[in-house]
């Protein structure tokens, strides 16, 4: 953790606990953390065999800009596209503003700023039949509510940062730069922990307030490569994005015990514990029986559900909150998850486990998918060249 954001949460934790009467001065006196960078500073590189924003550790905020090509643009502006977007996302990466940056002091934090770049089926279609790396729309599932305000878009920009500020700076400088061959769609916004509220590598808390994230592979798993990155000649070291836009009626879940939120998700409140264990990475026992005879964890609940035994139908999780404020709504705020995924290959990795879900899962009774859509992310562009060049050139 860096000094200045030391500096800070002591000073914020300090004037709270002062109201509640206790005794932090051992916390607010602390010195800031001598050789650390300040948050705002840490970086994430753009370039490599992937692209940022994949395996990256999730960073605090998201903001997922959907973009549909203007009428009339073909290969040649999207190949001009590409070039600029690759050159602003290299330059904000590393805290400069982008060429013509007419805010770049706003760019001088970069705060692990990373964007990643994803290509809708239309592309494949329209644009450059036959390139590699081609995703098709995901099928519809019978749980589906799908609003066409968030739909599928042609291109797709996942913007991260531990900064909301930063954020929002590089969100206005990419749209700006490609407005001239695109119109945003849509944009969804997400929110994890500040930096600094928990350790670096906690599992997140959802809006529904699981711990969320810990059956998800990680990079120190020997498949992780496998079920993330694809091999495909033209598009090795891509992925696919998947985006789900999940509503979650909050009213209604206001109405259920502890008890029954831990049956539906058949995990844990406090620890996220699987209902079998104690600690967090616990492995499930889908087979305990409680002393009725009673699976200890519900066939049907999220994580019976959800799990797979087929160890290719796995992928990678990296959903954040929304909350929107919505007068309409009882509870005052639209709320759920923009659950974003990231595999390898989506129809055989993700569809037959979404299927699952939809099919029966106890978490449906309280949410709804609204928005759907598919991204081929290409992988990272080396050095001197652009993004997508090997599906477009
Ligand atoms: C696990 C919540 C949507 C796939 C979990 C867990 C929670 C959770 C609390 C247990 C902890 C963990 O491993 O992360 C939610 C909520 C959702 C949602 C609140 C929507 C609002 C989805 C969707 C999919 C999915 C759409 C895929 C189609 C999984 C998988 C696991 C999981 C694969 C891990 C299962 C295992 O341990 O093997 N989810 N989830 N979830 N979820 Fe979800």
């Amino acid at each position: 953790l860096g000094g200045a954001s030391v500096g800070w949460a002591a000073g914020v934790g300090a004037s709270a606990a002062q109201e509640a009467g206790s005794d932090t001065s051992s916390a607010a006196s602390a010195p800031p953390g001598p050789a650390s960078p300040p948050v705002g500073d840490r970086t994430v590189p753009a370039s490599g065999p992937h692209q940022a924003g994949v395996a990256t550790p999730p960073q605090a905020f998201l903001s997922l800009v959907g973009l549909d090509l203007l009428p009339g643009v073909g290969r040649a502006d999207l190949v001009r596209l590409m070039r600029l977007v690759t050159d602003d996302i290299d330059r904000l990466s590393r805290g400069l503003g982008a060429l013509a940056d007419t805010e770049p002091e706003l760019a001088a934090h970069p705060a692990r700023l990373s964007v990643t770049v994803g290509l809708g089926p239309r592309i494949f279609t329209d644009i450059v039949p036959g390139a590699p790396g081609a995703v098709r729309p995901l099928p519809a599932f019978p749980i589906d509510r799908l609003e066409e305000a968030w739909g599928q878009t042609d291109l797709a920009l996942q913007i991260c940062a531990d900064d909301p500020l930063t954020l929002a700076h590089a969100r206005r400088v990419l749209t700006k730069d490609a407005r001239t061959f695109v119109r945003v769609r849509w944009v969804q916004e997400g929110f994890r922990r500040a930096v600094g509220v928990e350790p670096d590598g906690t599992s997140m808390r959802n809006v529904m307030g699981q711990v969320d994230g810990t059956g998800n592979p990680t990079e120190a798993d020997a498949d992780f490569a496998d079920l993330v990155w694809s091999t495909e000649p033209g598009f090795v070291g891509g992925t696919t994005m998947i985006v789900r836009r999940i509503r979650a009626r909050m009213d209604a879940w206001d109405k259920v015990d502890r008890v029954g939120r831990e049956a539906a998700v058949g995990r844990r409140l406090d620890t996220g514990a699987p209902l079998t264990g104690t600690r967090e990475f616990d492995p499930p026992d889908f087979e305990a029986k409680d002393s009725f005879g009673f699976p200890v964890i519900d066939p049907a609940s999220h994580l019976a559900r959800a799990h797979s035994s087929d160890p290719t139908q796995r992928f990678l999780r990296r959903p954040y909150n929304y909350v929107v404020p919505d007068a309409d709504a009882a509870s005052g705020e639209d709320a759920g998850l923009v659950f974003i995924a990231f595999a390898a290959d989506a129809e055989r990795q993700f569809v037959p486990v979404q299927r699952r879900l939809a099919d029966l899962d106890r978490l449906n009774q309280w949410i709804t998918p609204i928005g759907s859509a598919v991204y081929a992310v290409p992988p990272g562009a080396g050095d001197g060249d652009f993004l997508a060049a090997s599906l477009l050139d």
